[in-house]
C-alpha cells in the first residue's frame, strides 16, 4: 500500500522521550486514539500483549512484563503522515533507543508532574541535544498532584538549559485541577479535556478566578502573571534549532491536553532533516533513494523466523521491488517486501518517502548503520556504539558448540542486544551491555534460538575504548605491551579492554597518538 499523503515534506516523524511510568505508553496511546488511527483504548497495551504472546522465545519478556523492543508506528492526521518510533522505556537499553533517536526529526519529552525531570529523560535529552533535535514538551498527570508549574518551567530551563515557552497554563492540579489556560489561543480547556468555542483572552480567563479562595489555584494564576512578564514566547526557529521549548500541560490518562499536543505536532514538528552523511550530507530532496538502518530485530514473528531490519528513508523514493546497494557490503539487496507499521499490523509498502520508516525482512545482511542506496555510494553517519558499562566474559558451557556460539554473539551483536569483542590472543569471547538486562537476554536468546548453553562469568575488566590508530607504529608499540587487553570488536576494530579508568588515562597520555573513544560512530567505522 501507499499512504495518502504524497511527498516528503508531509512526513513528521518522532520519538517520545521519557523516564519509565512517566505515562509514555499510555500518551502514545491517547495521541493514537485522537488521530483516529485506533478506536478502543487499551489498544496500545493490548498491541503489546499480543506481541509478547506470540514472541514467546523471549520469556524474560514475559516474565518482567516489559517490553524490550521497540517499534514504529505510523498514522495520519491533519493531512500529514506521523512516523512515532517507539523508544524502550527500560532503562538498560539505552543503546538501542539512542539509536532510534538518530531517526527522528523531533520528540516529545514526557515529564511527569510531580517528578520533574528524571535520570532517563535527561539522559535522552542530552543525545537530542547532540543532534539538536526540537523538543516538545508534555507535562503529565496534572490530574494527580503537581509541582508547581514555574517550578517545573525553571527545573527544564535548569537542568536541561533550554529556554521554555508554556503552551498552556494549569489552573491547579490534582484534586483541584480546574482546566487549562490554553494561552496561545486564549481559551479554556475544561477538565475533561473539551476546549471552550470562545477565546476571550488570557486575562479575561485570569479572571475569572480571580476571587478564588482555593490557595493552589490563587498560586497557579500567580505563577501566571509572573510568567507572562518573564517567559519567552514561542519561537519556530529557536525551537528548531534546539534551544527552545514549547511546553504543554496535561493528562494522558484522563485525554487533557492530548489533542492539543497532537496538533502541536503537526504545525511545529519539521520535515524530514538533512542526515549528516559521508562524503556529503543527504538531503531529503534529492532524487536517489538512500536509506540507513537504525535497528534490527530478530523474530518478531516466530513463525517464520525473520529478521527485520528498519530502515529511515533518508532521501528519494523506495519502491517496493528496486534495488539498493548495500554500500557497507558493496552488494545489491532486491527490497522486495518492505513493510510499513501500523497501530495493529503491519502491510506491504509500495512506496516510501524521507521521513518513513520500513521494515525490511532479511537473513542478516543488513546491520544498524548500513546505508543503502541507489545513487552513488554514502554513508550515513552519526549512529553510534558506546562503551559498555558491564564488560563479562562468555563461557561456552559445551565446547563442540563453538561454531554455534560464533554465530548467536554475532547475530545478537548485530541486532544491538549486546556487543562482542574477541580478544586477539587466545579463544573465548567478552561481551558489553549497557545493563544486566542485556545479559539475561543474551543467555536466554542463545540457549532458546542457538542451542548454546553459556554462562556468563565476571572479566577482570571493567570497560571497553576503540583505539583510533593515527599511528600505526605507536599502536603497535601500545599493543606489545598491552597484549592481553586487546580485542576486536564484530567490525574488526581495535578495542582496549580496560581494567580502570585510571590505566585508559595512563595509556592515552603514555601513546597521544592513539585516541581512546568510549563511542564509536559506525559509519565513520564502516
Ligand atoms: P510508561 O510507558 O512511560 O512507562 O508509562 P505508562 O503509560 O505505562 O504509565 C505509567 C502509569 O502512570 C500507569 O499506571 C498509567 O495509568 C499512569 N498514568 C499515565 N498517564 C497518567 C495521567 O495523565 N494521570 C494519571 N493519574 N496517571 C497516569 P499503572 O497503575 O502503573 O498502570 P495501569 O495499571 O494503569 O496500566
Amino acid at each position: 500500500m501507499s499512504l495518502e499523503s504524497t511527498g516528503y515534506k508531509s512526513r513528521r516523524t518522532f520519538a517520545i522521550i521519557s523516564h519509565p511510568d512517566a505515562g509514555k505508553t499510555t500518551l502514545t496511546e491517547k495521541l493514537l486514539l485522537n488521530s483516529g488511527a485506533i478506536h478502543l483504548a487499551g489498544e496500545v497495551k493490548e498491541r503489546g500483549e499480543r506481541r509478547r504472546t506470540r514472541s514467546d522465545w523471549m520469556e524474560i519478556e514475559q516474565k518482567r512484563g516489559i517490553s524490550i523492543t521497540s517499534s514504529v508506528m505510523t498514522f495520519e492526521h491533519d493531512g500529514l503522515t506521523l512516523n512515532l518510533l517507539d523508544t524502550p522505556g527500560h532503562a538498560d537499553f539505552s543503546e538501542d533507543t539512542y539509536r532510534t533517536l538518530t531517526a527522528v526529526d523531533s520528540a516529545i519529552m514526557v515529564i511527569d508532574a510531580a517528578k520533574g525531570i528524571e535520570a532517563q529523560t535527561r539522559k535522552l535529552f542530552e543525545v537530542c541535544r547532540l543532534r539538536d533535535i526540537p523538543i516538545i514538551t508534555f507535562v503529565n498527570k496534572i490530574d494527580r498532584e503537581a509541582r508547581d508549574t514555574l517550578e517545573i518551567l525553571d527545573e527544564i530551563m535548569e537542568t536541561l538549559a533550554l529556554d521554555t515557552a508554556p503552551m498552556m497554563w494549569p489552573v491547579g492540579a490534582g484534586v483541584d485541577f480546574n482546566g487549562l489556560i490554553d494561552l496561545e489561543h486564549g481559551r479554556f480547556i475544561s477538565t475533561e479535556g473539551k476546549p471552550e468555542a470562545e477565546a476571550p483572552g488570557i486575562e479575561a480567563l485570569a479572571g475569572r478566578f480571580a476571587d478564588t479562595q482555593n490557595q493552589q489555584i490563587a498560586a497557579s494564576m500567580e505563577g501566571l502573571e509572573l510568567a507572562s512578564g518573564s517567559l519567552p514566547n514561542f519561537d519556530q526557529a529557536a525551537f528548531e534549532e534546539g534551544t527552545l521549548t514549547p511546553v504543554y500541560f496535561g493528562s494522558a490518562l484522563k485525554s487533557i491536553g492530548v489533542r492539543e499536543l497532537l496538533e502541536a505536532v503537526c504545525r511545529f514538528a519539521p520535515e524530514p532533516r538533512t542526515q549528516p552523511a559521508r562524503p556529503e550530507p543527504v538531503d531529503p530532496s534529492m532524487a536517489a533513494c538512500t536509506g540507513f538502518v537504525f535497528k534490527v530485530q530478530a523474530n518478531m514473528d516466530p513463525n517464520h523466523r525473520d529478521r527485520v531490519a528498519f530502515v529511515r528513508v533518508a532521501s528519494g523514493t523506495l519502491k517496493r521491488g528496486m534495488r539498493l546497494k548495500n554500500v557497507r557490503t558493496g552488494k545489491d539487496l532486491k527490497v522486495a517486501n518492505p513493510m510499513f507499521f501500523f497501530a495493529r499490523e503491519r502491510e506491504l509498502a509500495d512506496e516510501a518517502v524521507a521521513g518513513d520508516v520500513v521494515g525490511i525482512p532479511n537473513h542478516g545482511t543488513l546491520s544498524v548503520g548500513d546505508t543503502l542506496t541507489e545513487g552513488p555510494d554514502v554513508t550515513v553517519t552519526g549512529i553510534p556504539n558506546f562503551a559498555p558499562e558491564l564488560l563479562r566474559r562468555v563461557h561456552l558451557s559445551d565446547a563442540s558448540k563453538t561454531k554455534q556460539l560464533a554465530k548467536a554473539l554475532n547475530d545478537l551483536a548485530e541486532e544491538g542486544v549486546v556487543q562482542v569483542f574477541k580478544p586477539t590472543l587466545g579463544s573465548g569471547y567478552y561481551v558489553g551491555a549497557v545493563g544486566p538486562l542485556q545479559l539475561e537476554v543474551l543467555t536466554s536468546r542463545a540457549a532458546a534460538e542457538y542451542s548454546v548453553p553459556i554462562r556468563i562469568e565476571p572479566a577482570q575488566y571493567v570497560t571497553a575504548r576503540w583505539v583510533k590508530v593515527n599511528d600505526k607504529a605507536q599502536f603497535d608499540k601500545f599493543a606489545a605491551l598491552h597484549r592481553l587487553n586487546i580485542a576486536e570488536d564484530r567490525y574488526g576494530d581495535p578495542v582496549f579492554l580496560a581494567p580502570s579508568q585510571w590505566e585508559i588515562d595512563r595509556c592515552a597520555k603514555d601513546f597521544p597518538e592513539l585516541v581512546f573513544m568510549a563511542t564509536k560512530d559506525r559509519g565513520l567505522a564502516a
